[in-house]
């Protein structure tokens, strides 16, 4: 089997495959690459929780609750830490109507079943004493944790060159097509390299794939997120000592401390194509809201700036499964759970791959929900 595209998610279904018997190749330039090595590692499936999207929850706690043991399993069998943090995450409200948004969510989630505690601004400080005098108030969630995206990268692509995966490192240009029924791909230099089945897992190129007839063309586009990377001198650790986030002016700013003294800050959500430009626009952004929830963050170097793109989704949650076209399935448009969807999506996409059957708890994210005839059935995977 062919798997398009080896960042995390293409890694790890690479990784869960093999370690099921099949024979696997990913074509990617730079495996392990891709909008991990931008991403903040946030495992936040309560604190990301957003009105309408509640099956994506059920999808996203599953995912959360396999990650100890997927993080554990990957350490050894790489022999590298991934920097899974059971830390928690604190959701603050710097004014009036953050703390009305704050509430609200607080409704939303606790209607929902998930574990949130409501915090006075001094409850907040008390956890957390770096935060600003200003904060009004804020939403304890113990269950939400991370993890280093850029070490579960490095630790997949160790993991599968172990399991057997052979890493092709060029990217597919072309979707090989032969009898109405995906044969594999064409590289850039030309090489084919066939397969029974191929897994489309190209994040946010996803939908540039040549050779991919309309139907099973998946429907992702980039949202650019940039994100700054701020050191936290050992004499002023600990710093901070959960993830801590909030909505400024209408905008998502999160700090995410490591353990290593790395302090993440993300990110913004910007509409502009494959724009990976840093911008002074968007640093300043997000220096100012971060600044707002903890001052002391312009005491620390900051000691990197990066932008990457999320592969965005009509309806915000990923396509998981068979496409139209026999032979190809699809693992994309994880949108902003990448990285806590990892785990469930490898488990999924590798039984399907080596049972012919998708696992029950993603049938509600195929492919198909975007086609306007009926849809396909389940079993017809290949
Ligand atoms: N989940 C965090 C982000 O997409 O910015």
């Amino acid at each position: 089997m062919l798997v398009i595209g080896g960042g995390i998610i293409g890694l790890a279904i690479a990784w869960r495959s093999a370690q099921r018997g099949l024979k696997v190749t990913v074509a990617d330039p730079e495996p392990g690459g891709g909008a991990a090595g931008v991403a903040a590692g946030m495992l936040a499936a309560v604190t990301e929780l957003h009105y309408g999207e509640q099956t994506l929850l059920a999808l996203n706690l599953e995912s959360a609750r396999r990650y100890p043991a997927f993080a554990a399993e990957l350490e050894e069998a790489s022999g590298h830490s991934v920097g899974y943090r059971a830390c928690g995450t604190l959701a603050v409200a710097l004014d009036t109507d953050d703390r009305a948004h704050l509430r609200e969510l607080h409704a939303l989630q606790q209607r929902s079943g998930l574990d949130a505690q409501w915090l006075s601004g001094r409850e907040c400080r008390r956890l957390e004493p770096m935060l600003a005098p200003g904060v009004r108030g804020g939403l304890r969630v113990d269950g939400d944790h991370q993890v280093d995206p850029r070490r579960l990268a490095a630790a997949l692509v160790t993991a599968c060159e172990r399991a057997g995966v052979r890493l092709h490192r060029g990217w597919a240009a072309r979707l090989l097509v032969e009898r109405d029924r995906a044969a594999g791909a064409v590289l850039a230099d030309g090489t084919e390299l066939r397969a029974g089945q191929t897994v489309l897992a190209g994040g946010s190129l996803s939908g540039r794939l040549a050779g991919l007839p309309a139907d099973a063309l998946p429907p992702v586009r980039p949202v650019k997120g940039q994100v700054l990377r701020l050191a936290v001198p050992a004499p002023l650790a600990p710093f901070l000592s959960r993830t801590v986030r909030a909505v400024v002016r209408g905008s998502h700013v999160y700090l995410v401390p490591r353990a290593n003294g790395e302090l993440v800050i993300g990110a913004t959500s910007e509409e502009l194509g494959f724009d990976t430009t840093v911008t002074a626009g968007g640093v300043y952004e997000l220096l100012r809201d971060a600044h707002e929830l903890v001052p002391g963050i312009t005491e620390l170097p900051l000691t990197e700036t990066r932008a990457g793109l999320r592969p965005g989704s009509p309806d915000n949650a990923p396509l998981l499964g068979p496409s139209a076209l026999p032979g190809l399935l699809l693992a994309t448009g994880h949108y902003r759970n990448g990285v806590l969807l990892t785990p469930l999506t490898g488990d999924a996409i590798a039984t399907a791959l080596a049972t012919g059957v998708l696992p029950e708890e993603v049938h509600p994210f195929t492919p198909d929900r975007f086609l306007p005839a009926a849809p396909a059935s389940q079993e017809q995977l290949v």
